[in-house]
């Protein structure tokens, strides 16, 4: 009998076989022993919980493992580690964009797919140079972020951090 789902998780493939009512939050924390994404709420509103799946980010709280079969979840273990950090993790650092840091590899994972979701165009409400480059401006890019809250403030530092990586 085959798994109810074969979910690669940062190309490495896993089974599940697991209760259906487990989240991927879970699956990933507790089966797989992934703790770098955090579960803040447990009801969508946080962000902390934030994994790229197939290049989309979701709240992976809101999200059942059981419905990820053929899917490529990619947490912060996947976008670098802690002797090659990605230039997203090393920008994080330099700018001080954390103080707890508990929301960080939330707020990593949604810049990192943000940016993957600008490079295709989708969706598009900014503006283009003649080069036909995306320029995102602070208040468009602090709304493509609004899913991800830091209780620290570290707002304005986690923009910066953003800024440096994307220009
Ligand atoms: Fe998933 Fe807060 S833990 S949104």
């Amino acid at each position: 009998q085959s798994p109810a789902a074969r979910i690669a998780v940062n190309g490495v493939t896993y089974e599940f076989d697991g209760d259906v009512r487990r989240s991927l939050l879970d699956f990933l924390r507790r089966d797989l022993g992934l703790t770098g994404t955090k579960k803040g709420c447990d009801h969508g509103q946080c962000g902390a919980c934030t994994v790229m799946v197939n290049g989309r980010r979701i709240n992976s709280c809101l999200s059942l493992a059981v419905m990820h079969d053929g899917d490529e979840v990619t947490t912060i273990e996947g976008l670098g580690a802690a002797d090659n950090l990605s230039a997203l993790q090393k920008a994080f650092v330099s700018h001080d964009g954390f103080q707890c840091g508990y929301c960080t590899p939330g707020q990593i994972c949604s810049a990192a797919a943000m940016m993957e979701e600008i490079r295709e165009g989708w969706p598009s409400f900014a503006s283009e140079d003649v080069a036909g480059r995306v320029h995102l401006d602070d208040e468009e890019i602090r709304e493509r972020m609004s899913g991800n809250l830091c209780r620290c403030g570290a707002y304005a530092n986690i923009l910066t951090a953003i800024k440096e990586v994307m220009e």
